[in-house]
């Protein structure tokens, strides 16, 4: 059985630890919070582990998984590594989706293990995280020995780990948050000249919304290139003018950079008249 210890027993934390927990692999030594308050909680919601606030009394551990926030991992780090409580050749993670290993760098130059486990999976709720994690992708980066026993931790509580290369986290952080948060984005956009055109709320949110998850399966089974359709994949500049025309300058602005990529997505279906009307049809506006 593997000994786990959780430095911050947050949403991510208890949720991780409870599943660890249920997995009946690990033995849960630590949960440690700043306050004594929330350790009692964190071990209530996993049901084992002791509630600590002091590093110095962190028992050893052959994982030690630093789920503080991410402007908290490296004074942690820096404060584990001077308090000496963590053995070299034991594995230390925190999980942060931007940050790499070398934020533990000060555990590093004592012989410990480090990584970054960062499952891409909201823990809101941790009674529903748990509930729900099966499946979650959990990226993995840092010291190659660590990564077989972080690669056992995230399969042991339902994950599906997989190995990102060195370097590549502010780009997997980057993927993540455009394909998650600028889609939300892209939906307000809509919804907004969807207003413009008079179509009440609950009208708007059925078309777009049907229409939202019909493109992003399509763009999922069939690739990005194929499962474009609308004016820019016809080479239709009229229409993109008249579009144009009806939106407010900000809403423009955003059409004309989305439509810009949607034409280079476009090209190799559309001549070169096309592609330069659909140019000009996109130029930004004046300033
Ligand atoms: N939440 C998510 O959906 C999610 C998803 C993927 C990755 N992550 C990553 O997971 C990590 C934790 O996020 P979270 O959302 O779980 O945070 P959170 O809910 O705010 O919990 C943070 C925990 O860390 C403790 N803490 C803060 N500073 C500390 C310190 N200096 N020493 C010891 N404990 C400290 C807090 O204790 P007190 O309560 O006593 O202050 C709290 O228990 C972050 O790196 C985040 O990027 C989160």
């Amino acid at each position: 059985m593997t000994s786990l210890n959780i430095v911050g027993g947050g949403r991510l934390g208890k949720s991780v630890a409870r599943l660890a927990h249920d997995s009946g692999r690990y033995h849960i030594g630590a949960l440690l919070c700043r306050s004594q308050a929330s350790a009692l909680a964190a071990r209530d919601f996993v049901g084992a582990g002791v509630a600590l606030t002091a590093l110095a009394d962190l028992p050893a551990a052959g994982i030690t998984l630093l789920a503080v926030p991410d402007g908290e991992i490296a004074g942690v780090a820096a404060a584990l590594a001077t308090a000496g409580v963590i053995a070299a050749g034991s594995v230390v993670c925190h999980a942060s989706g931007v940050g790499e290993a070398a934020l533990l760098a000060p555990l590093a130059v004592q012989g410990v293990h480090c990584a970054s486990l960062h499952p891409a999976f909201s823990f809101a709720d941790p009674a529903r995280a748990v509930a729900g994690f099966a499946g979650a992708r959990c990226a993995l980066e840092g010291d190659a020995a660590a990564l077989p026993l972080l690669q056992g931790l995230a399969a042991d509580i339902g994950g599906v780990p997989f190995v990102l290369a060195p370097g590549g986290k502010a780009a997997y952080h980057a993927a993540l948050s455009i394909a998650s948060n600028y889609l939300v984005t892209l939906h307000d956009l809509a919804a907004r000249v969807a207003t413009q055109a008079g179509m009440a709320d609950e009208v708007a949110a059925a078309v777009l919304g049907g229409l939202m998850r019909q493109t992003l399966d399509n763009t999922l089974a069939l690739g990005p290139a194929a499962a474009l359709t609308g004016p820019i994949a016809r080479g239709d500049a009229g229409t993109v003018a008249k579009h144009r025309a009806v939106l407010s300058a900000q809403d423009d602005a955003l059409y004309c950079a989305l439509g810009a990529a949607t034409a280079r997505l476009a090209a190799t279906r559309l001549t070169a008249a096309q592609q330069q009307a659909l140019a000009a049809a996109l130029a930004p506006p004046a300033v």
